[in-house]
């Protein structure tokens, strides 16, 4: 849609006047340094060109109204500043949970209401459109009340709207990549201190292939906060013998030192995953800018793996996605991106062999599973902005 067509759009369900502005955030692809960002590791995603529209007016009253063009049977959602409370299975709850974050955590009131048309182009799940929901309504926020916050303070605010207003405990990754992306390039992230490098993703003769498993995926958000709890399981347990504050704080030498302190065995194989994960990633952006793209695909393959059997957070599909892409000619390395379960693979691909990608890999995938895969280049956009 162009933004005359999204303009078009809100005047169409709210009427026309008054100060009718557009804001955008994207989603992200996270390149390596999988559930690390809650490890304090690094990590290295980064934004898509797609994500979620907001077209927006402020009102004179303290309403709040929402529509998505996305389930427009929905019609128009009412809610009000005055109560910002979660609401079983409704989108309106991350808009609304950014709106109490800044309340609760800025001491930052919204004072006035808006009419908030929203429109989302991320193809399928997985690719962080919840995060782009909340940088794009974090972005909102400060534009219209002039609030004094930074695009890094909005992605803060979008994950404690996540953490506590949602109940999703997530690290910073995805919001952090919202609302900071830079086109053609990845971040290069410190999740520990938010200190960041922006890398330049040039691929000599390769390009990043972004395919969509469009397996539905159910009990993310539990399988996730699990995984969340056995790190912490592991960290209080290694803390008895060693000194630090993370898991990515070791490195593999200390890591196999030390690991038997971990007394489950489960959650000593997701601390491996955590500490290697790190490694890998600081290897990997190594490699890139190096331009040595067999050791940034090996490391691909690697974390894939690492995901797969020591985290055990794939899926059958993935598993056959990644298998099949690691199949073919010209591929380097493959592997699952984001949260898991589910969503999406991220290949390596020599230009070359692309089309021959697409058939092969949807055609198997296909076969295997039953299910249709979108496969597509990996365009890297800026990160949340107002647009008009
Ligand atoms: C989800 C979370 C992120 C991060 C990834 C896994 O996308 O929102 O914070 O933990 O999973 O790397």
């Amino acid at each position: 849609m162009t933004y005359e067509e999204l303009k078009a759009g809100f005047v169409k369900v709210y009427g026309d006047g008054g100060d009718i502005r557009g804001y955008f955030a994207p989603g992200r692809v996270n390149l390596i340094g999988e559930h690390i960002d809650y490890n304090g590791g690094h990590v290295f995603p980064c934004a898509l060109n797609t994500g979620n529209y907001a077209i927006v007016r402020q009102r004179e009253d303290r309403k709040l109204r929402f529509f998505s063009a996305n389930y427009p049977r929905l019609g128009i959602l009412e809610s009000s500043l005055d109560d910002l409370v979660k609401k079983e299975n409704s989108w309106t709850n991350y808009p609304k949970g950014v709106l109490w974050a800044f309340g609760k955590f800025k001491g930052m009131h919204v004072r006035k209401g808006f009419d908030i048309y929203i429109y989302g182009n991320i193809p399928g799940s997985g690719l962080s459109s919840s995060a782009a929901m909340e940088v794009v309504i974090g972005t909102m926020v400060k534009d219209y009340e002039g609030f004094d916050v930074t695009p890094i303070d909005i992605a803060l605010l979008g994950q404690k709207c996540e953490n506590d207003f949602i109940g999703m405990n997530c690290g910073i990754m995805d919001q952090f990549a919202s609302a900071m992306g830079k086109k053609d390039h990845a971040i290069f992230l410190d999740c520990a201190t938010l200190n960041y490098q922006y890398v330049p993703l040039v691929l000599k003769g390769c390009k990043i292939v972004v395919s969509n498993s469009n397996k539905p995926h159910s009990l993310v958000s539990s399988h996730y906060n699990d995984r969340r709890k056995e790190c912490e399981t592991a960290l209080a347990d290694l803390q008895n013998v060693v000194d630090i504050k993370a898991l990515c704080d070791l490195t593999p030498e200390q890591f196999e030192e030390h690991k038997d302190a971990i007394k489950d065995p489960i959650c000593r194989q997701r601390a491996k995953h955590a500490v290697y994960e790190e490694y890998r990633t600081k290897a990997a952006v190594e490699a890139l800018k190096a331009n040595d793209l067999v050791t940034f695909g090996r490391l691909i393959n690697e974390s894939g793996d690492s995901l797969r059997y020591d985290y055990d957070a794939t899926c059958f599909e993935i598993d056959t996605l990644v298998e099949e892409a690691r199949k073919q000619e010209g591929v380097f390395g493959s592997r699952e991106t984001g949260g898991g379960w589910g969503g999406n693979t991220v290949s390596i691909v020599r230009d070359d062999c692309i089309d021959a990608f697409r058939a092969n890999v949807a055609k198997s995938y296909k076969a295997k599973t039953g299910l249709d895969c979108s496969i597509y280049e990996l365009e890297v956009g800026e990160g949340g902005r107002r647009i008009f």
